[in-house]
């Protein structure tokens, strides 16, 4: 939500922040806005796009800048509300992400002392509070104003009364610091800034940096002094780049059979599955999670109920967190989160601390708050910037296939030869993600024969339940068709009246799935006059009879053909959102973290 950007260096400003804002464009982009330090402070403003704001920003000279992307919160998407926020003598400008709770008193009394207005934000408080309290220097400014605030902030703040310096100071909100050769990067999120360098600082909460063009201090919010951690991006900058293709979305579909082998590398091998999973004796996981990653913690619970035999429980991190759940030091908390910056995932993982269990994250983003937060497997998916999660599922789904097989193993659930076997598949995975891929033109011509039905409905059972919610979320979440995804044994409860002629079902029907059953279930739609699109193994010499079209995966285990399925199911999506023109990467009122409630 909103993405942050600053530079300070030797070259010019401006060119460096529209560059770093068009990154993290996918974080927010109803507004942006830039400020940077000349003879005064300058800043440029608008609603829409990073491009129009470089369509109305003159070339400028200044070397120092800051720059935002808008997910709007509070205040409609314009001008006005966009950032950069100054204070009235336009001596302070201020870029936020974040949300600052207490921001009407504070506004109240600000108004009281004289100060005036102008947009409906909360951030608009920070640049009249900073110069409030001046008391000569930027960075004690901050300090002081900061002691005021409620909320969460990821900031960064230019004067021109200390017009070589960028103060940033990070709560809840991510905070990444990039250290180039004489120039130094502020950003939402490290793959901003992978272009220009790999030596970063994740910010810790409470803490504030001073970046000047000699280097980067960073103290805690009480002012003791802090020793910088430089880390090494291992993700490339061409990663973060489209590529050639059209979507971020679409290279990020493609690129899964290297990012399930990055995934698996090092983690399997002839002895076994190699993975460090906390509390093998947990007597029950509950497994937290939003979205997309939400359906890979479903999926997890089938998978770890089945090779582990652990009770495992699945809650959606916003209720969770609100729900005084029961749990204790016998339970293992795993939380799901691509980011790891969801701020709902995030507050429920501390709840379980609160609660003496034990926590373990699943995250595709080193440096991320959740890896601050409990011990963290990466999903080692690579950076993902389209808006809709795809690579960095399928990493989930094989994270949670190994985890599940290790604590198997561990608990005396699986033995080694099981073990074994199903190694043997987990190695074909991404060759076979590779040849499903391959039959990219086929899942094209099948999706656009449906690209103008008004609604689709999914249902898979078992572990394909999950995988026909994530690819009901993912239709709507990027063509805005109505879709809905349901455990096929559920129909006759209710979902079975919106079954009418000519509606489209995709049925999931690998083997294993309780797959008879399914083929019922497929009757029962059929007669009502469902078109239906079945998803199943090249060896499946049933399934044609019962469907309309059938897509077809490489045969697998059991296990395996729900990850396959839903790489189906992401180009059967992005192919009818690229035929109806959808904003693919960035869909209409979504962003790519969610870091506010
Ligand atoms: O970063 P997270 O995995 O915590 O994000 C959770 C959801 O916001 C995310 O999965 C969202 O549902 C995706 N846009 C779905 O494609």
């Amino acid at each position: 939500m909103c993405g942050i950007v600053g530079y300070i260096g030797t070259s010019k400003a401006v060119p460096v922040i529209f560059d770093l804002l068009k990154r993290l464009e996918y974080r927010g982009y109803d507004s942006a806005g830039i400020a940077t330090i000349g003879s005064s402070i300058q800043t440029f403003k608008t609603e829409g796009s990073v491009d129009d704001l470089v369509s109305i920003t003159p070339d400028l000279a200044g070397c120092i800048g800051i720059g935002h992307t808008r997910w709007a919160t509070h205040g409609v998407p314009s001008s006005e509300n966009a950032h950069p926020h100054c204070d009235n003598a336009g001596n302070v400008a201020v870029v936020h992400n974040g949300i600052i709770e207490n921001y009407i008193e504070l506004k109240d009394e600000l108004i009281g002392s004289g100060h005036e207005f102008v947009s409906e934000t909360d951030t608009e408080v920070l640049p009249h509070l900073i110069s409030e309290y001046y008391n000569g220097g930027l960075e004690s400014s901050v300090r002081n104003a900061l002691s005021k605030v409620q909320g969460s902030y990821a900031l960064a703040v230019i004067s021109t009364d200390d017009p070589d310096k960028i103060v940033v100071a990070r709560k809840d909100s991510p905070l990444v610091l990039g250290l180039g050769d004489s120039e130094f990067f502020v950003a939402s999120d490290a793959s901003g800034i992978l272009k220009y360098t790999k030596n970063v600082i994740f910010m810790n909460n409470g803490e504030i940096g001073v970046i000047s063009r000699e280097g980067v201090e960073i103290t805690t919010m009480d002012g003791a002094r802090v020793e910088n951690k430089v880390e090494t991006l291992e993700w490339t900058a061409e990663a973060a780049e489209k590529s050639g293709y059209d979507h971020f979305m679409q290279k990020e579909i493609f690129e899964q059979p290297i990012s399930i082998r990055e995934t698996f590398s090092g983690r399997i091998s002839s002895e076994g599955v190699n993975l460090e999973v906390p509390v093998p004796n947990a007597r029950r996981i509950v497994i937290i999670a939003c979205g997309t990653s939400y359906h890979a913690g479903l999926f997890g619970r089938y998978a770890i109920e089945h090779f582990a035999r652990i009770p495992v429980e699945v809650e959606i991190a916003s209720e969770f967190r609100y729900t005084d759940p029961i749990l204790d030091c016998g339970d293992l908390v795993i939380a799901i989160t691509q980011s790891g910056e969801t701020a709902d995932t995030l507050a429920a993982i501390r709840e379980a601390g609160s609660k003496d269990s034990h926590k373990l994250g699943i995250t595709n983003v080193l440096g991320s708050s959740i890896t601050r937060e409990c011990q963290c497997i990466l999903t080692r998916a690579g950076p993902e910037i389209g808006v809709a999660a795809t690579k960095s599922f399928t990493s989930q789904l094989a994270v949670l296939l190994l985890s599940a097989v290790r604590l198997g193993r561990l608990r005396g659930a699986l033995s080694a030869a099981d073990e074994n076997d199903f190694i043997y598949e987990l190695k074909q995975m991404s060759a076979n993600i590779r040849r499903v891929l391959n039959c990219a033109p086929s899942i094209r011509e099948c999706a656009l024969l449906f690209a103008d039905a008004e609604q689709f409905l999914f249902m898979g059972r078992g572990a394909n339940y999950p995988i026909a919610l994530e690819g009901a979320l993912k239709l709507k979440e990027i063509s805005y068709i109505p879709a809905e995804g349901f455990p096929a044994g559920e129909l006759k409860h209710g979902p079975l009246a919106l079954i009418y002629d000519g509606v489209p079902v995709i049925a999931i029907a690998t083997e294993g799935m309780v797959y008879d059953k399914m083929l019922g279930n497929i009757k029962e739609v059929k007669a009502r006059g469902a078109i239906v699109i079945g998803i199943a193994s090249e060896s499946d010499t049933r399934i044609a009879k019962y469907v309309d079209y059938v897509l077809r995966i490489p045969d697998t285990d059991p296990w395996i053909a729900p990850v396959l399925a839903s790489v189906v199911l992401q180009l059967f999506a992005y192919y009818i959102a690229y035929h109806k023109r959808c904003e693919i990467d960035k869909p209409r009122n979504l962003a790519k973290s969610v870091t506010v409630e």
